[in-house]
């Protein structure tokens, strides 16, 4: 079992258990190490779970996904405003229902679950009902996600635009509702510029200064094309990054998704704030929107965690993810070392939704969220986890070629919440 400290650049290789245990009690985790300096320590009644031969790591942690857009993975389009329009608004209507909420947010609970993610940051749509469904479904595993409201007011169907106003007072009274109820956190969500008036974004920014503890989740420079719309839309901004700035938007607890395409002063801009992005290699992929330049962000010292981003995405699975990320890092010419990839699915992600003190490691103290993996769950693994020279290797493999089929367990405040048969 391994996790980490801190960011590798820093605190350098993560912590290595050749053979480990995890030791759960009321959620959190009370002892991790080696099994010959911990078994004495294990109290006689405790339910033990052996898993010889597998990894043990931190529970993935999704920095951007919707899951109202489950229905929608694999619909072809020309990028991503003509998926928006043909695919995605489409199905967000459906969320107005509550019953087709609940039925979305458990699916879409499951689904994490089986892939080994334990905490989301997650896009709701502008129906407050939606919000309820997904919390409820999280809450009945005991799962920690922190999602919101999307804020909308422009640019997008009838029956997906909210007003400034009622933005905000739905936004408000979720935030009552929800926010610190057990594992339940808030975001404020503007969809993304173009979608939010000025006065959206200040009814955004009026939430966050009254609520300073909940996150604030929004896309940012998906494709060229958009952030020419956000200089028609914001001719008096300095760019993208700074219409968000300007608004009181950007810093710490920020999470802007994509950042495929930022200036060099967009880059310097998220490391002065301590803003985070969400890096979605699939969807990026998948709709043509451009390589982000992980290169850049980890140069830049910026907080980085990986997204899905299903539905534009094409997978639930972090392991998939952190594979793509390595793709496309390929793509511009760079190459991860493969324990960064493995930070940002971690603890990087936990950073970025500034919840590494609870969650994202298995030191001591943390919240028992954990995953078991694995690395011969498939007949390519297998061969290839038996040539594997070190655990970053190991590591590197399993990104690469694993997927749900590598996550044998999945375990919530130290529940097991997924078990798969080998
Ligand atoms: N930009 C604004 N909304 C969305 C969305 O739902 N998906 C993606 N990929 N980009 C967006
Ligand atoms: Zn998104």
């Amino acid at each position: 079992m391994f996790w980490f400290d801190g960011d590798p650049e820093q605190t350098g290789p993560p912590v290595w258990v050749s053979d480990g245990v995890v030791v759960c009690q009321d959620g959190r985790i009370v002892a991790s190490g080696p099994w010959t300096e911990l078994y004495q320590r294990i109290p006689a009644d405790a339910v033990v779970h052996p898993y010889p031969g597998h990894v043990i790591t931190a529970g993935f942690v999704d920095t951007h996904t919707h899951y109202p857009q489950t229905n929608v993975m694999a619909r072809q389009a020309d990028g991503v405003t003509d998926w928006l329009n043909r695919h995605a608004y489409a199905e967000e209507a459906r969320f107005a229902s509550p019953d087709y909420a609940a039925t979305g947010a458990e699916t879409f609970r499951d689904e994490m679950l089986r892939n080994g993610t334990t905490t989301a940051l997650v896009f709701a749509t502008s129906h407050p009902a939606s919000v309820d469904a997904m919390f409820a479904a999280a809450a009945d595993r005991n799962m920690r996600i922190v999602a919101g409201k999307v804020l909308m007011d422009r640019e997008a169907p009838a029956g997906l635009l909210d007003t400034a106003e009622r933005g905000y007072r739905e936004s408000a009274a979720l935030i009552d509702r929800w926010h610190g109820q057990g594992r339940a956190g808030y975001a404020i969500t503007p969809r993304f510029a173009p979608a939010c008036s000025p006065a959206a974004l200040d009814a955004a920014a009026t939430l966050r200064r009254e609520h300073p503890d909940v996150l604030v989740h929004t896309h940012i420079a998906e494709t060229e094309s958009e952030i020419a719309r956000v200089h028609e839309l914001f001719p008096q901004h300095d760019g993208y990054f700074d219409v968000y700035h300007h608004h009181g938007l950007t810093g710490p607890g920020t999470v802007l998704a994509h950042a495929v395409h930022l200036t060099e002063d967009e880059w310097a801009a998220c490391r002065d704030t301590g803003t985070a992005i969400a890096h979605c290699p699939t969807s990026n992929l998948f709709l043509g929107s451009g390589l982000f330049d992980l290169r850049t962000a980890t140069a830049h010292a910026v907080t980085v965690g990986l997204g899905t981003d299903v539905g534009a995405g094409t997978s639930f699975s972090p392991l998939v993810t952190a594979g793509a990320a390595h793709q496309v890092a390929r793509l511009r010419g760079w190459t991860p070392d493969p324990l960064r990839l493995w930070y940002l699915a971690t603890r990087g992600g936990a950073r970025a939704l500034r919840l590494d003190d609870r969650i994202g490691s298995l030191a001591e103290g943390h919240e028992a969220d954990l995953v078991v993996l694995d690395p011969k769950a498939t007949p390519a693994l297998a061969r290839r986890a038996d040539r594997a020279e070190c655990l970053a290797d190991l590591l590197f493999a399993l990104a690469v070629l694993g997927d749900d089929r590598a996550v044998r367990a999945t375990y919530v405040a130290g529940q097991r919440v997924h078990h798969r048969l080998p």
